[in-house]
């Protein structure tokens, strides 16, 4: 480049481009996470109400606040992202995210739901150790996991905004409620069993009360524009991994009494949940990443510790 002609043109298309880009940037799709949050709501067509939670005896369970107190300050904007993220996880968590399911999926009712793995009644326990990990592991750690293994994705770095407003939300759900102790209603119901879960019975369990929403296939049914689930898969590629908690017969069970049929929890004996458990533990999905895909191929169902 000799003439001073010749640079300033190269300069020129150099700036030109750079302005494209930037442009093309600032005109195209908003980083979620650079967005002032409003609140999304998700799937209102559902059987049950999101945010509210049928109280049968007042006092039993702990009650976290109400959606509509989240403070307007730049703790409330966490908390806000942080909602979203936990209801809307394919949108607002995307990168971490490798099937159809949310949070919320499993962790009903924003994560409000006792018996359904409420959020209120696991943040005040951690640090606290773990048999899967055989370590004392953080809050943070533990998200990092259900990302691994129930969202089949990658765990977002501590220090992830993504990862600061899910800690934000559960510290805000969890408002009042006591540290260090097991309140009632928290994770799962316990559950007897006579006989061994039979996949066979499952599986008529499975067609007379899980079919109609979960599909057939137990593949799920997405919403009528098709990008995401109004009734999460239960098995197939969109689904948990073999790793995951609930990938556990006696786990899944547990959830699936106090649970399932959506708003009919408890109406399915102890031995139907196990069994329609195991009719799903035997279908396809994708492998626990801790395995390699020979191992997974050899020892299909290695099940989680
Ligand atoms: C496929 C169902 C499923 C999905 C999806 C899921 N989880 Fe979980 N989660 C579980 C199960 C089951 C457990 C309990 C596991 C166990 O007992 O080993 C759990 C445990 C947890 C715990 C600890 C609960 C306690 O009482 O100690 C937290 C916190 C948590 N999940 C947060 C999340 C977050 C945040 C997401 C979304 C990024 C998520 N989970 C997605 C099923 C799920
Ligand atoms: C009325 C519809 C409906 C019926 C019937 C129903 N479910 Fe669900 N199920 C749902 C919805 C909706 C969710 C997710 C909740 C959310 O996203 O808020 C869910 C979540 C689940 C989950 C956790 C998420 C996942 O994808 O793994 C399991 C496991 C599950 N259901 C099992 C069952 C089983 C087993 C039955 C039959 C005994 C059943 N469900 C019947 C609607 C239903």
């Amino acid at each position: 480049m000799h003439s001073p002609y010749l640079r300033t043109a190269a300069a020129s298309v150099i700036a030109l481009v750079c302005g494209a880009a930037q442009a093309a940037m600032l005109g195209g799709e908003l980083d979620p996470l650079e967005v002032r949050p409003t609140l999304v709501q998700p799937q209102l067509s559902l059987p049950t109400k999101l945010t509210e939670v049928h109280v049968a005896n007042p006092g039993e369970f702990f009650v976290p606040p109400n959606v509509a107190d989240i403070p307007d300050d730049k703790y409330g904007d966490l908390v806000r992202m942080g909602r979203n993220i936990f209801v809307d996880t394919q949108n607002y968590a995307k990168r971490y995210v490798g099937n159809g399911l949310t949070c919320q999926s499993c962790h009903l009712q924003e994560g409000r739901k006792p018996y359904a793995l409420p959020i209120w009644g696991a943040f005040g326990m951690y640090p606290m150790f773990r048999n899967k990990t055989r370590s004392v592991v953080t809050y943070e750690q533990r998200l990092q996991d259900c990302f691994r293994y129930s969202m089949n994705g990658i765990p977002p770095a501590i220090d992830a905004p993504e990862m600061q407003a899910l800690v934000a939300y559960s510290h805000w759900l969890s408002r009042g409620a006591p540290v260090g102790v097991e309140l009632p209603g928290r994770s799962l119901p316990g559950l007897s069993r006579s006989e061994d879960p039979s996949p066979q019975r499952g599986e008529v369990v499975y067609a007379t009360r899980c079919a109609m929403c979960h599909g057939p296939q137990g593949l799920g049914q997405k919403v009528e524009n098709g990008t995401r689930y109004l009734f999460p898969p239960l098995w197939g590629s969109d689904s948990f991994n073999k790793g995951a908690g609930i990938f556990r017969v006696r786990t899944a069970a547990q959830y699936i009494k106090a649970n399932m049929p959506l708003g009919q929890g408890f109406t399915l004996s102890d031995q139907e949940s196990l069994d329609v458990a195991a009719y799903i533990w035997i279908q396809d999905r994708p492998k626990d990443p801790r395995v390699s895909y020979i191992l997974d191929f050899l020892l299909p169902r290695t099940g989680a510790p």
